[in-house]
């Protein structure tokens, strides 16, 4: 068995806003191994970025990570001087978002901004970070690289601009990429590049964290997943036997509404309800005021995480 490049033990995050504490990570553990892809998904406002931010050490006032450990290549990383903090981003961990043009900046040309990603961290002369640039652009796919990496990003298409992210991301070889709704604002051809882009990075040794709300984005490329609902992991298998056998009505939720999307149904299957406001969770299980299969026991106490049938999967229900 391999490593893990990345674990996450018992991390909580709270925003300690006026009205209270917002508690929007709970308890999270996770394992990213190397050389793989994991997978986040969960319904919008589940805690999902807030995860990764944390990771990466930018969650901002009010946000606070109050307890927890986040280790990278078995070192805590999350006591760390701001100054090493800085070192790791995009040399050992990256970080893509879903909308590139907040990351990307207007008035500099695309090839600049990779280059100087690759600059800031590594001590190479400027002639080889070039070619280091347009080999790394051209890799993602960007096509007549040495050219393009003129052009300003307004002036390239959505799947070009995150292409260009990605690059940037990966100049440096880092171990880890967090990946968070990378493929959300393109179109699914677009998409179907972007991810299968992702799982040649993860053939050459990276691994890597991927975050979405789609069931289907999660399918094509992770082979382990984790499912978070109102702040918690509620269920993690591998791939195929969280499709196969889902055990958390939630999770069974989610797949249905894929499901019916993937079929063209007139009607949006989707789960009844709301995400609970993380102000005042309900007693008990979370998911239990939208629960079809709930019982008197999931209101009053928060099931833990058991064994749901094959080995690594685990469902927090007391149905399973
Ligand atoms: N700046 C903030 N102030 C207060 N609460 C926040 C803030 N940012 C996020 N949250 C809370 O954290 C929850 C999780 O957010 P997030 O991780 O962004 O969800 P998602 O799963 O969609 O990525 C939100 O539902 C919200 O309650
Ligand atoms: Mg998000």
């Amino acid at each position: 068995m391999g490593s893990n490049t990345l674990e996450i033990r018992q991390l909580n995050t709270s925003f300690l806003t006026q009205k209270g504490e917002v508690r929007a990570v709970m308890d999270v553990s996770l394992d990213v191994p190397e050389g793989k892809i994991t997978g986040i998904v969960g319904e919008s406002g589940c805690g999902k970025s807030v995860t990764a931010k944390s990771v990466m050490g930018l969650v901002k006032y009010p946000g606070k990570v109050m307890s927890g450990e986040i280790l990278l290549d078995g070192r805590d990383i999350r006591d760390i001087p701001e100054k090493e903090k800085c070192a790791l981003r995009g040399s050992e961990v990256s970080m893509i978002f879903q909308e590139p043009m907040t990351s990307l900046n207007p008035v500099i040309r695309i090839g600049k901004q990779v280059e100087e990603a690759l600059l800031l961290h590594k001590d190479i002369p400027k002639e080889q970070a070039r070619i280091r640039t347009v080999e790394m652009l051209e890799s993602v796919g960007i096509s007549d690289a040495g050219n393009r990496m003129r052009c300003y990003p307004h002036q390239l298409s959505g799947g070009l601009r995150q292409r260009v992210m990605i690059a940037m991301a990966m100049i440096c070889r880092p171990k880890l990429l967090i990946a968070d709704e990378p493929t959300t604002a393109l179109d699914v051809t677009v998409e179907a590049q972007i991810l299968r882009l992702m799982k040649k990075l993860c053939s050459g040794g990276t691994s890597i964290l991927l975050i979405s709300h789609n069931l289907g984005v999660i399918a094509q490329i992770c082979d382990y997943v984790y499912v978070m609902y109102a702040g918690r992991i509620v269920e993690c298998a591998d791939t195929v036997t969280l499709f196969d056998h889902p055990a958390h009505p939630y999770t069974m939720g989610l797949l249905r509404a894929a499901t019916s999307l993937r079929q063209d149904t007139e009607i949006l299957e989707t789960i009844p309800g709301v995400v609970p406001n993380l102000l005042h969770l309900p007693k008990g299980c979370s998911f239990a005021p939208r629960c079809g299969s709930c019982g008197d026991r999931c209101r009053g106490e928060m099931p833990l995480m058991y064994e749901a049938g094959e080995e690594g999967h685990m469902a927090r229900c007391f149905m399973c």
